[in-house]
């Protein structure tokens, strides 16, 4: 390993990038990752800098600080959050992109990670089983920000040489951190009110399937395309990665193995419509191929493993939901 190397991770608060933090600290050291968000984290081990990705001066700063040689740029807005303001989503999603790939050019870092999405996929692509190089029309201005943002990766590891590695995530499912504003959210609240022994009210229709995958897989396989050599990278838009896909019944169903008394009510949403437009699986054998990638978890494993912590996180700890962060 590089003993020089040194992470900055922007949006180090997030349901993902808290949780990648603490692994890339496991990793590579507390002192060599420098997380970053808008506000500090109380009670955060390790170092911590307050950045506005939408300033580029502040990540220079940063990067110039600390010698800074790879950047993690997990700081978006979730497909429908995005909705309510489509073109400030489109302006912080593509403003915070350009200045990670500005900053990372200039500064010549080494390696730089952009997450992208299956919001990337829309109805022009075949929803069983998506390939990678399906046509890409996105029904959200967030998958809109993350299409372009792949083209963006590409041209600039094209046209400057610079190392942008990317995956689509499908929804990341995980006891550690909560998800914020995304349509795959209710597959992480759900396991919540279980353990909670409340009701739950699904904003999708019970038979929507939906790709998801376990937050150690999607640590995992980050970590793991990270650290692929760099000729193994053969696509620099963006990986699909599969794990499992199920439908909210599916979850209700591992879920009352344990809890036969949950109860769940249907009202779909907005929600329900942006859940239509995205794949209901996965084809990533570009990945498996490249760089060898294969996910764990399937739902019951999940779901024994959700309901377990969840339940020891409750016991241990308040009500509140801020403080059962990691
Ligand atoms: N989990 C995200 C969302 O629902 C998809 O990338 O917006």
């Amino acid at each position: 390993m590089n003993t020089n190397t040194v992470i900055l991770v922007i949006g180090a608060n997030g349901q993902l990038g808290s949780v990648l933090t603490t692994s890339l600290q496991e990793k590579y050291g507390v002192d060599q990752v420098i997380a970053s968000d808008l506000r500090k984290r109380e009670g955060f081990n390790g170092v911590f800098e307050v950045v506005d990705a939408t300033d580029i001066n502040r990540i220079h700063e940063v990067v110039t600080q600390y010698k800074v040689t790879q950047i993690y740029h997990l700081a978006a807005i979730l497909s429908a959050k995005g909705e309510e303001n489509p073109l400030q989503t489109w302006d912080i999603n593509m403003k915070t992109l350009f200045n990670v790939l500005e900053v990372s050019r200039l500064h010549e870092i080494e390696k730089v990670f952009f997450p992208s999405s299956i919001a990337v996929f829309g109805e022009g692509a075949n929803l069983d089983n998506t390939p990678n190089n399906s046509y890409l029309d996105p029904s959200t201005v967030y998958g809109i920000s993350k299409a372009a943002g792949e083209n963006w990766a590409q041209y600039y590891y094209t046209k400057y040489g610079l190392d942008v590695r990317s995956i689509r995530y499908p929804g990341v499912i995980g006891y550690q951190s909560m998800p914020g504003g995304g349509t795959t959210d209710y597959a992480v609240d759900i396991f919540h009110k279980a353990v909670l022994k409340e009701e739950f009210n699904c904003f999708l229709k019970e038979d929507t399937m939906l790709p998801m995958i376990f937050m150690e897989d999607a640590i995992r396989a980050t970590i793991e395309l990270m650290e692929a050599p760099k000729e193994d990278i053969s696509l620099r838009t963006s990986y699909n990665i599969a794990g499992i896909s199920f439908s909210p019944a599916q979850v209700v169903e591992e879920i009352r193995k344990l809890y036969p008394e949950f109860k769940v009510n249907y009202a779909p949403d907005f929600r329900q419509e942006i859940a239509a437009s995205w794949p209901k699986s996965i084809d990533d054998t570009v990945a498996r191929n490249d760089w060898g990638w294969k996910a764990n978890f399937d739902l019951k494993g999940i779901a024994e493993i959700m309901m377990a912590k969840l339940k020891e996180k409750y016991k241990n700890g308040s009500k509140n939901l801020e403080t059962l962060l990691l």
